[in-house]
Formats: structure tokens, C-alpha cells, sequence
């Protein structure tokens, strides 16, 4: 009996089958009412009485192996099976994680998102600018005082070539070959010569927008801030301008809204005075059409320039600027949402 136990076990422990109809004829032989192992629990109760122990635990022993064996060989076709049949073609691929984008390019998409609505038209400039559409088309004199107002990088081998300090000079560019009416918005990076700390950079980004036609006013230029004001800040904003001054615009102004981050109660971003700045803006100086090529007794025009860092701030209250170029991703995944 022994014997023939330890046969059927090596037996058993080298099954094989390729198909289901071989595992069940297996299954049959083995395991079934009339299968080996069966007949041989049968034949049981003829074993010696002190050999019935070590058969009974064989016999068990057995049976188990041979179960667990014809388990296995059906685990195997059944995930076999499954790979055949559960390929769903149509099932969606594994998400792809994009990334996110910048915050400063979802503030940007924003503004000019506005203006599009309004009918501007992006317009682009080189970043490395010569002096004339940086400066000298837009009405600074060559010794005017408002060159200083902002530190240029220069080339030292040719001071005619510059890194444009504002975006303002997409407007002598597009001027010079566009007849009015003009009416664009002009998106871009900018470079100043700043020591880097958390409220000032040596690059930064700006948002130009220049329109040009016949009898614009300073009313219309006064509506679009408004409209703008509460676009991008909401309804309840409110908008000031203050009398200012630049080369390029006469009359100018700079335009305050009501600080988004109290509600203009008064809080540390506006300084306790509910209002902070967010725009340069203003008629554009009849020289500035004049250098241009455009007849200032036909045409008038409104230009305005703003920070693109600084919308961004008021929106999202990013304490340091710096965090805006180092990439950081605990910063950079907080925008996930925004857009
Ligand atoms: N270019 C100015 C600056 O960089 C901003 C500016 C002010 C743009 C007034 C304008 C404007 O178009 O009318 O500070």
C-alpha cells in the first residue's frame, strides 16, 4: 500500500496538461469517486492496525498534494484564459500626468484672454532690442532723464543693442509696419538691471497693449481698465487713476484697484491704504505717432503697460518672487487646479 502511495504521489507531482479537457481527464483519474486515490482510501480498511497511522497520514498527504497539484495546473489556464479573453481594446490608457503650467503663463492666458474678447491681437518683439525701439522711438531723448528710471542691460561692445526693459517696444515695432486701426496686446519677457531679491528680478514678464484709431479718448482708454479691473479681479473691484508720468504717453497715469486681498480695508499688501497699483497707462504722446510714421492729427491712441508678476501676486499672493523662476514643484503643483 505504501508503495503504491509513494508511486502515485511522484506521479502526481508531475502532472502536466495543455488543456482544459486534459486537466478534468486528470481530475477524473486522480480525484474523483473512482479515480487511484479513492480506490485506495477504499482499500484502507484492510491495512494492519498499526500501519493504518503512517498510511493514514500518506494517504491524506496525498490526496491533498494531488488536490492542491490539480488546483494549480487550473490557476494556471484560468489566467491564461483571462489575458485572453478580458483584452478590452476600447479601455483607456493609463493617465498621462502632463505637468502643470506656470503660473505666470496661466495669468498671462488670462490677460490676454480679456483683451482677445475686446478684439486685440497678440503681438510679439525680440527680446535683444535696439536702442531706437526700446527707447528713442517711444520719445526718450537721448539724454532724457527717464532712461534712468530704468537700469539697462547693455552690450558693452555696442551700447545700441539692449535687453528691451519693457514690452512697450512691441509698440514701435508693430507701429512701423501697421496701419491703423491698431489694436494689440503684446505679451513678453523684460530685463532690468536689479539686484535678485523677493520683490525684484533681473528678468520679469509684461503685458503691452496699444490701440490706435481715429477719435480714441481717454474714455474709452478708462473703460477697458475698468472692464479689465473687474475681469481678472471680480465685480466688486473698483479702479483709480493717478496723474503720472512717461516718455511715451501724455496725459499718463497709473492705475490702483481696490486691494483684492482685504477687500480695501486696509491690510499689509496695500500698506493699510486699500488700494495698490497695478498698471502704467495713458494717451500715446503724439511724437510717439509722429516717429512712427502715423499722422497724430488723424490719429489718437491709448497704450497701457502692466507687470505680469505683479497680476499674479494680487491673485495668487506669492510672497517671493523668486519662487516664480526656481522651479520648485511643491510651488509649481499648487497651480494644478488653476487651470
Ligand atoms: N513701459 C512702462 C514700464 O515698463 C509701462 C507702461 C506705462 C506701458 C504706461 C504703457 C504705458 O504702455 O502707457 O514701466
Amino acid at each position: 500500500m505504501i508503495a503504491k502511495i509513494k508511486q502515485l504521489l511522484e506521479e502526481v507531482e508531475t502532472l502536466k496538461a495543455s488543456n482544459a479537457d486534459e486537466l478534468e481527464a486528470l481530475r477524473i483519474k486522480y480525484l474523483s469517486k473512482k479515480g487511484a486515490i479513492n480506490d485506495l482510501m477504499a482499500d484502507f480498511r484492510n491495512v494492519a492496525a498499526d500501519q493504518k497511522k503512517e498510511v493514514g497520514m500518506r494517504l491524506n498527504d496525498l490526496k491533498t498534494k494531488a488536490q492542491d497539484k490539480i488546483n494549480a495546473l487550473k490557476d494556471q489556464f484560468a489566467s491564461q484564459d483571462n489575458t485572453a479573453c478580458d483584452l478590452d481594446l476600447t479601455r483607456s490608457a493609463y493617465p498621462v500626468k502632463l505637468g502643470t503650467r506656470h503660473p505666470l503663463t496661466i495669468v498671462k492666458n488670462e490677460i490676454i484672454d480679456i483683451f482677445a474678447r475686446l478684439g486685440f491681437s497678440i503681438a510679439e518683439g525680440p527680446e535683444i532690442e535696439d536702442d531706437w525701439h526700446v527707447f528713442s522711438a517711444l520719445n526718450f531723448a537721448p539724454e532724457h532723464p527717464a532712461r534712468d528710471m530704468q537700469d539697462t542691460f547693455f552690450i558693452e561692445a555696442n551700447p545700441d543693442v539692449v535687453l528691451r526693459t519693457h514690452t512697450s517696444s512691441v509698440q514701435s515695432r508693430v507701429m512701423e509696419t501697421a496701419k491703423p486701426p491698431i489694436r494689440i496686446i503684446c505679451p513678453g519677457r523684460v530685463y532690468r538691471n536689479e539686484a535678485i531679491s523677493y520683490r525684484a528680478h533681473c528678468f520679469f514678464h509684461q503685458v503691452e497693449a496699444l490701440y490706435i484709431d481715429k477719435d480714441v479718448s481717454f474714455t474709452d482708454l478708462k473703460q477697458v481698465l475698468l472692464l479689465f479691473a473687474k475681469e481678472m479681479f471680480g465685480a466688486d473691484t473698483k479702479i483709480r487713476l493717478r496723474p503720472s508720468y512717461f516718455p511715451f504717453t501724455e496725459p499718463s497715469a497709473e492705475m490702483d484697484i481696490s486691494c483684492n486681498i482685504c477687500g480695501g480695508k486696509g491690510c499689509p499688501f496695500c500698506k493699510h491704504t486699500g488700494w495698490v497699483e497695478i498698471l502704467g497707462c495713458g494717451m500715446v504722446d503724439p511724437n510717439v505717432l509722429e516717429l512712427n510714421g502715423i499722422d497724430s492729427k488723424v490719429y489718437s491712441g491709448y497704450a497701457l503697460g502692466m507687470g505680469i508678476e505683479r497680476i499674479t501676486n494680487l491673485k495668487y499672493q506669492v510672497k517671493d518672487l523668486r519662487m516664480f523662476s526656481e522651479n520648485d514643484m511643491r510651488f509649481l503643483k499648487e497651480f494644478e487646479a488653476a487651470y
